[in-house]
């Protein structure tokens, strides 16, 4: 028999200095007026020298542990969405599983980009269903402002720093939980948004670090309509799996790359503005981390509430995109 899962706590970490608009327009031709009105972002952070993606992934991780009550050394399985992690290798997901005490379990990352969490929820849902696992964490993290050219104004004005976290479990009540999830990704377009060097098609040398091919490199106004229309993709694909509308919703978190996107898609899936939880004027494009960030917000902000529907849809790198709808 399937067991259903279930989000059962959340977390998300935001550390280091906050970098407005106005920071941005001594370093880079911009203006505040530019990013709003494009992008909607006001805040973004930037994490200091000292801390890396297992840090915020560590602390985020912490909190979702601390709102379920279950230890972290229960945890079966660790999974981390990030194109930023600590190392190469070993995985960050093994370093958060150290640092929250677990000696039982399993951690591997994943580099699915901005659908890094959602693919880790998908995962993590398919171990809690057969019964494989009783407790996974799954994380989305990111330090994207280590891999940024800051004189590249299309993509250094767009991004930030952050974790969320979600621990899955056994639904309390068999009925409340994750309905459905759906991923889907396409490589002919992974050009489009790429760190071209550090792999092992470009390993790192002198010319490449010269040239800032350790950077995100992003054709932003090709990513842009593809966005809308992918996540459409997931969110619909969920809707009608489930036969609801739009109106069915009761709270819709995107993932946040850009308010004119969120907005874009909102208006295709038929979705009242006030059912529509938006925070990228906060924190910038998180990429794996934003959706699970907004979740925790909205979760401690009491805008998701037991019995909501709730729908979650991202795009990302690769190019990739998911979605998740749950009965809270
Ligand atoms: N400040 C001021 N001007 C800027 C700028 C900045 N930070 N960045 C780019 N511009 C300029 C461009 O050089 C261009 O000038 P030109 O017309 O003289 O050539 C002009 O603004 C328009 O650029 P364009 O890229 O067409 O703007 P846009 O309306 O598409 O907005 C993005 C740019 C990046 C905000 C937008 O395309 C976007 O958000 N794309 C999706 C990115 C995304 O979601 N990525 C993550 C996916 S997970």
């Amino acid at each position: 028999m399937e067991n259903r899962a279930a989000i059962l706590g959340t977390g998300k970490s935001v550390q280091g200095r906050a970098i407005t608009n106005q920071d941005l327009e001594k370093m880079v031709d911009t203006s505040d007026e530019w990013i709003t009105a494009r992008s909607g972002i006001k805040i973004r952070y930037f994490t200091d020298d000292q801390t890396a993606a297992s840090d915020l992934a560590t602390e985020a991780g912490r909190q979702a542990l601390e709102m379920a009550g279950v230890d972290g050394a229960d945890v079966d399985l660790f999974i981390v969405g990030t194109v930023t992690p600590d190392f190469a290798y070993p995985a960050t997901a093994c370093l958060v599983q150290h640092n929250l005490g677990n000696k039982k379990g399993a951690g591997f990352d994943q580099e699915t980009g901005c659908s890094g969490f959602l693919y880790g929820l998908t995962i993590g849902e398919q171990f809690i269903k057969t019964g494989k696992c009783r407790y996974v964490l799954a994380i989305g993290v990111e330090c994207l402002s280590k891999v940024m050219n800051m004189q590249d104004r299309g993509t250094c004005v767009l991004f930030g720093d952050g974790a969320g976290a979600a621990l899955l479990g056994p639904s309390p009540d068999g009925k409340s939980g994750i309905l459905d999830t759906f991923i889907k990704s396409d490589g002919s377009l992974g050009d489009l948004l790429k760190q071209p060097a550090g792999g092992s098609r470009m390993p790192a040398s002198i010319e490449t670090v010269t040239n800032n091919l350790h950077t995100i490199h992003m054709k932003g106004n090709k990513v842009f309509p593809l966005a809308v229309r992918c996540m459409e993709e997931a969110a619909t694909t969920l809707m009608n799996r489930l036969g609801l509308t739009g109106e069915d919703l009761d709270v819709l978190i995107t993932h946040q790359a850009n308010l004119r996107i969120i907005q874009s898609l909102q208006k295709r899936l038929q979705v009242p503005d006030d059912k529509v939880f938006v925070n990228i004027d906060k924190y910038g494009n998180t990429s794996a981390a934003s959706i699970p960030i907004a979740m925790d917000e909205a979760v401690r902000q009491g805008i998701i509430k037991k019995g909501n529907l709730v729908m979650l849809a991202s795009f990302g790198a690769g190019f990739t995109w998911a979605s998740a709808a749950i009965r809270w």
